[in-house]
């Protein structure tokens, strides 16, 4: 039995194509394997907290200097992580905007990313304490950038993405695009159905 963390990033409601997708592919897996359990967090909906100043003081500043502010500011970034760490395997949808991804995605990572927690730095540099986890991850953009293409090196979110999860030790990723939204009825449908079409195999051997 598997827990998976479920995260949409969209503030968009039905019009939301990664959170459609997200959910579909929540509904096939849960079809697939009902003993899992899959918690749902909607970050586009509900955004976390920025980093701020009492934030950093509870992260880094030693015990005594700490303040009710900064202790209040670190138990959500705890709540988060714990979260995170509770969970088997992760599903992101992920809108692409402005080339990477929405600033409540970042405001969530920037929760998760922990010295000491997720990640740790030790005489042989960094080292990501996330491990044996699995992510998925669906974006969605309104162009498309293949890889190799000069399109290609406009696209920010997906090598960020595996840069950032990497650095904490989720490397297992993989990435369903359904891209070209903005393009054209035709363009949009083509594919958003592959997405669709690789969501269902991945239901049952992801
Ligand atoms: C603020 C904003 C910025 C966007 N930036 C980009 C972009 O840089 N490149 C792109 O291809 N599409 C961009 N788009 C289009 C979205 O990626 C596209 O509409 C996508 O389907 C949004 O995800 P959603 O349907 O899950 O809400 C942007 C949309 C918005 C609202």
């Amino acid at each position: 039995m598997s827990k998976i963390l479920a995260i949409t990033a969209s503030p968009r409601g039905e019009r939301s194509v990664s959170r459609a997708l997200t959910t579909t592919f929540a509904r096939l897996w849960s079809q697939e394997h009902p003993q899992d359990t899959i918690l749902l967090r909607d970050i586009g909906h509900h955004p976390v907290t920025h980093v701020t100043e009492a934030w950093v003081v509870g992260s880094f500043a030693p015990p005594e200097a700490q303040t009710p502010e900064s202790k209040a500011a670190i138990a959500v970034s705890d709540q988060l992580v714990d979260e995170f760490l509770s969970a088997d395997r992760y599903i992101f949808g992920v809108p692409m905007y402005n080339l990477n991804i929405p600033s409540t995605f970042k405001a969530y990572i920037d929760q998760i990313v922990r010295a000491g927690k997720t990640f740790a730095v030790g005489p042989n540099g960094y080292e990501g304490l996330v491990k044996n986890k699995k992510a998925l991850f669906i974006t969605s953009s309104g162009g498309s950038f293949p890889s190799g293409s000069p399109m290609g090196a406009y696209n920010f979110q997906e090598p960020y993405l595996r840069a950032i999860f990497g650095f904490i030790g989720v490397t297992d990723v993989t990435f369903v695009v359904a891209d070209s939204m903005n393009q054209g009825e035709d363009a949009a449908k083509v594919s958003r159905e592959k997405a669709e079409t690789a969501l269902k195999e991945l239901a049952t051997k992801w």
